[in-house]
């Protein structure tokens, strides 16, 4: 795959609730889904949102599963799937070998965290965190995952840097070396995103104080 891709920043639908919207947008999920998972491919999500994850690998044939932590977002990605069975209510922190089957591919986004913060992202910004305990709670996230992932499996994580008022937090670079610890580390995917509207082309299209964003890639290193 090439290292830098550009996208256009839409969403199919409508978002289902209030506040801003932080869903991936769905040409993101298909085109490393395509890259990465053959059809009949199991594929997780573990922080699923609003399930764009789950509705795509669906809409390409391969079998979705997800752990959302809201139980109002799990119960509306059950609505639009049909293996509302595959998704879990529940805290990535907990998960177990016996919550899935083995999955072959992992395309998440996490819940975002500016150092500077001190709401726990795990919790839905409820709590108090640090940005080093955070990036601790990452590690384990994913070393959960590692329970359910197949040998050779890929981990696509969908995150930025953030920037505001001047203040960067290198959010991409330290999920990348936090995760690296559990799965081998492929490289960064840099992700463009332009505006569908071209009266808004001077403006970012994205948030977090930037137009681009990165998808890592990792893979599980017990091929
Ligand atoms: C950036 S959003 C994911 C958006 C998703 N890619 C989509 O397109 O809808 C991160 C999600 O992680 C969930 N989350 C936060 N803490 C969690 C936890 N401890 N376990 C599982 N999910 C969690 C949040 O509720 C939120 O829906």
């Amino acid at each position: 795959m090439r290292t830098h891709l550009s996208f256009e920043f839409s969403h199919r639908d409508e978002f289902p609730d209030e506040g801003e919207d932080f869903r991936t947008p769905h040409v993101l999920v298909e085109r490393f889904l395509e890259e990465y998972t053959d059809p009949g491919d199991r594929v997780i999500d573990i922080f699923a949102g609003f399930g764009t994850t789950l509705s795509v690998a669906e809409d390409l044939d391969r079998v979705p599963y997800g752990i959302e932590y809201e139980p109002e977002r799990a119960d509306w990605i059950r609505e639009q799937i049909s293996h509302s069975e595959h998704v879990r209510n529940g805290d990535v922190l907990d998960l177990e070998s016996s919550w899935f089957p083995s999955v072959d591919c992992c395309v998440t986004s996490p819940p975002f965290m500016e150092r500077g913060d001190d709401r726990n992202p795990f919790r839905n910004y409820a709590g108090e965190s640090t940005y080093d305990a955070y990036l601790d709670d990452i590690e384990t996230a994913f070393e959960r995952l590692d329970s359910v992932l197949s040998p050779g499996g890929s981990v696509i994580i969908d995150v930025s840097n953030m920037k505001y008022q001047d203040r960067v937090t290198t959010l991409a670079w330290d999920m990348a070396d936090r995760v690296s610890s559990v799965f081998h580390f492929d490289g960064e995917v840099v992700v463009t995103w332009t505006h569908e509207d071209p009266d808004e082309a001077d403006g970012p299209a994205f948030g977090y104080g930037y137009d681009h964003s990165y998808c890592l890639v990792f893979t599980e290193p017990d091929a």
